[in-house]
């Protein structure tokens, strides 16, 4: 089972933001994914246009898709844009399930409007819901990063209630595998409620890498990642599309 992880779009009415969102489809065209999600940001202004051209965009791919909202997006278009897939029929939350064979795809809104942190609070119950079954182990994607990512100045904009969040994953029923996230245009790793976390890199422009006030240069060009899920174990791949 292959999952394509594509993070933080930022189309703006700009040919190059769809040109950077074709250059990383067009890498992915070939590995015939299962399934693709995209962990928010889809649009950053023009967003009724922009949201009509990511959805052509990932049609033409072939593999069922499946998108949450990030802190750009705006969730009326977006679920105008999107909603007849998900069965969208009010703005918030714009959670959504996928089904594969052997995985599901939990897409989680854990946006707050107006703020550019997250909040995973008011959605937590429709998780444990979704995780109170016997269905197949799920992977979790959302925008904000409910863990720290140790960037100068990124933390601020995390998603709150991480603990509440960790402590939903850790009782659930059926076993979630591992969460990915978005929002900080940077491919991470690390873990988060004993499990592995990742973030997918941005298809958008990258943010520098700032560490205990040190920092180096953007170099990263667009990129995803690619989860891998064959015989209960889930590999993370980052790709950096040039
Ligand atoms: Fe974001």
């Amino acid at each position: 089972m292959i999952v394509g992880q594509l993070s933080d779009i930022h189309a703006d009415g700009s040919a190059e933001a769809l040109q950077r969102l074709d250059v990383v489809l067009g890498w992915l065209g070939p590995l015939r994914p299962d399934a693709v999600i995209v962990s928010g940001d889809l649009a950053e202004s023009d967003h009724q246009r922009s949201y009509r051209a990511v959805r052509q965009r990932l049609e033409n791919l072939g593999a069922p898709f499946f998108v949450v909202p990030g802190n750009m997006d705006d969730h009326g278009l977006m679920m105008e844009a999107f909603g007849d897939l998900y069965g969208w029929s009010s703005p918030r939350p714009l959670n959504v399930v996928g089904s594969l064979r052997d995985l599901r795809l939990i897409g989680l809104d854990v946006t707050v409007s107006g703020a550019h942190h997250g909040d995973a609070r008011p959605v937590l119950d429709w998780l444990s819901r979704e995780l109170n079954s016997d269905d197949p182990p799920a992977l979790i994607f959302q925008h904000q990063h409910p863990f720290k990512t140790g960037i100068d100045g990124k933390d601020r904009n995390i998603c709150f209630g991480g603990d509440e969040l960790a402590r939903v994953i850790e009782n659930a029923r059926s076993p979630v595998i591992a969460l990915t996230c978005g929002h900080v245009h940077r491919p991470m790793f690390t873990r988060f409620a004993e499990r592995p976390a990742t973030m997918a890199p941005s298809v958008a422009r990258a943010n520098r890498l700032r560490l205990d006030g040190r920092e180096s240069n953007i170099s990263d060009p667009p990129g995803l990642l690619v989860h891998h899920w064959s015989e209960g174990r889930l590999v993370s791949h980052a790709v950096a599309v040039h």
